[in-house]
């Protein structure tokens, strides 16, 4: 259902955003050969799909000035979905060095592998195609058909998620957000005719510059006299101080994903692969020595990262948990 703010102020809000974009949007690699604010003949492909691909990928877990400085390097490396899809599990987790969630470049590799056999190379432009490819849900697949196809379907992230909800309904407080599919529907219907890649890409830069997601600058905001939230979203943690809390895994004070991030990067170098043990004594330095018991614990990482195909056991192929003993490298 649409909501009647969004009838009454739609065309004022979009004008407002779209104007914004045009003079505070920002410039990024993947942006480059887009003009801004310049409404877009239907259907024309406006960037390389891959390149949306990769980018997107990257930004999900990333910040963004991570990915502006790995993004030029990594296309360097593997300009093309053939090139992707060729390259050695290993050379590619090696050129995702400094991203985290590395089991994200495994799943780009097998979506350019299918894209490759499948599509000879060329990116399908229908939603149910790329969402049936690993890795691709409903945000990259909308993603690529907006921002690569130049076609008019909603894309709703993060951003567009918080600002959306906010302008368009009371948030009390700063993590209030409408449901997903709502959202979809909200934003199908707010987005300008062939202009739907300067009307998100502009949320999104309005959503990091301007309505913030823990502390929104609706004094500066050029939307304060429409928006609904305007000066309303407390900060979330004074509602509920486990509201911003996410429940994730700890092991000695850190997330398990910074364990297994550490782990890969040790074996980035190790050409030769390495022994369990020596991982586990050199994630040790600077820190209390490991108990028998949390050496054990990080075994059992060890043994997620080999399930997840990020690790291999070197020369051989073994079934259930590993030992100190393994010798591991990155895969093949
Ligand atoms: N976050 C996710 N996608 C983005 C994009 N295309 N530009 C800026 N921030 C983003």
């Amino acid at each position: 259902m649409i909501p009647k703010t969004a009838q009454l102020f739609g065309d004022k809000v979009r004008a407002i955003l779209l104007d914004w974009f045009e003079t505070e949007g920002r410039s990024f690699p993947w942006r480059r050969s887009a003009r801004r604010h310049q409404v877009i003949e239907k259907g024309k492909v406006i960037h390389d799909p891959y390149l949306i691909l990769v980018s997107e990928v990257m930004l999900q877990q990333t910040q963004t000035s991570r990915v502006v400085e790995k993004l030029p390097e990594f296309l360097e490396r593997f300009p093309t979905v053939e090139g992707l899809a060729k390259g050695s599990k290993a050379d590619l987790l090696r050129a995702w060095q400094g991203m985290g969630y590395n089991n994200r470049v495994l799943r780009l590799k097998t979506a350019a592998e299918i894209v490759v056999r499948d599509y000879g190379g060329e990116f399908p432009d229908d939603l149910k195609s790329l969402r049936s490819l690993p890795g691709i849900g409903r945000y990259t697949a909308s993603a690529i058909l907006c921002f690569a196809f130049g076609q008019d379907v909603p894309v709703v992230d993060v951003n567009v998620s918080r600002v959306l909800s906010r302008i368009f309904f009371k948030c009390y407080s700063t993590e209030q957000r409408l449901r997903e599919d709502d959202l979809y529907d909200l934003d199908e219907y707010l987005l300008p005719p062939g202009d739907g890649y300067c009307w998100h890409q502009g949320i999104m830069d309005f959503g990091a510059a301007i309505c913030r997601a823990r502390s929104p600058s609706c004094t500066h905001c050029p939307l304060n006299t429409v928006c609904l939230s305007a000066r309303f979203p407390v900060n979330a943690s004074l509602f509920d101080p486990g509201a911003t809390r996410k429940s994730e895994p700890y092991f000695r004070d850190r997330p398990r994903r910074i364990w297994r991030g550490k782990i890969i990067e040790l074996l980035r170098d190790a050409t030769d692969g390495m022994r369990a043990r020596d991982i586990i004594d050199k994630l040790e330095v600077g820190s209390q020595p490991f108990r028998e018991k949390e050496r054990f614990h990080l075994l059992t990482i060890l043994s997620s990262l080999r399930n997840d195909g990020l690790i291999e056991v070197k020369g051989m192929i073994k079934e259930g948990e590993l030992v100190e003993h393994d010798l591991l490298q990155l895969p093949e």
